[in-house]
């Protein structure tokens, strides 16, 4: 009976995580900008669960190839990865549902032209959503025990270019919704910057990492 514990991480990174991301949404939408605190419930939370469920999914997949890179990556860390990838996408289900029940021209007015059909970019950054989202389930699935004897799947899905290739689909997401934004910082809510740059940020830190570190 002297199993050893393995020191598990993933309730102190769960939490921090979603600190930052719901204080971040909080203080640039509601303190520093003009949303009035009635949106909060639904509008403002979904843009802190939407940029949690981003870091959190990119600490899942980046981690490992951060230790593979030389970096002393904590085992307490690494241990976390199945929890902080089962709770990104938890919260990024959440964030789906909600984005379904908001997304209206009067909510979401730069997404839709003059007649009510998305513009160009909106079309763009929801296929981007939609197929990550598509993708992130069926990486779930992989991880399903029934599945698990299906050694094809599995080697396509953790294979490192399918990776590489499903972290572009959420990048478009953000992308395509968010970049002029971006290229105007004078109209950033009190300097700080727009919820999909950040996320794009934390992306492009965690590509690269798993661009040189991911066998
Ligand atoms: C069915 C799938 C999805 C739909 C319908 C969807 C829809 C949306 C919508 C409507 C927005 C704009 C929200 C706003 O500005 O208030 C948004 C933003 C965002 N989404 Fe998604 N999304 C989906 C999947 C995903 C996935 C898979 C991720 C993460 C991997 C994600 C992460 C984000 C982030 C970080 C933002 C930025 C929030 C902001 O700038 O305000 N989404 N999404």
């Amino acid at each position: 009976m002297n199993e050893q514990v393995k020191t598990n991480s993933a309730g102190p990174i769960i939490a921090i995580v979603m600190f930052f991301g719901l204080a971040y949404a909080i203080v640039r939408y509601h303190i520093v900008g003009p949303v009035p605190w009635k949106d909060f419930p639904f509008f403002i939370l979904n843009k802190g669960i939407s940029l949690s469920a981003f870091i959190l999914l990119t600490c899942n997949f980046g981690f490992g190839p951060l230790k593979n890179l030389g970096i002393n990556v904590p085992e307490g860390w690494l241990n976390a990865r199945k929890a902080l990838g089962m709770t990104g996408f938890l919260l990024v289900l959440i964030h789906a549902l909600i984005s379904f029940m908001l997304f209206s021209p009067s909510v979401y007015g730069k997404f839709f032209e003059a007649d009510g059909t998305l513009t160009l970019l909106a079309g763009l950054s929801m296929l981007g959503g939609v197929l990550a989202f598509v993708v992130l389930w069926a990486f779930n699935l992989s991880f399903q025990t029934h599945l698990r004897e299906d050694q094809a799947f599995i080697r396509f899905i953790t294979s490192r270019k399918f990776l590489l290739f499903a972290m572009l689909l959420g990048a478009a997401h953000v992308f395509f919704m968010g970049y002029e934004g971006w290229l105007n910082p004078s109209g950033w809510h009190g300097g700080m910057p727009p919820v999909s740059l950040v996320a794009f940020v934390v992306f492009s830190v965690g590509y690269v990492v798993n661009l040189f570190g991911r066998k």
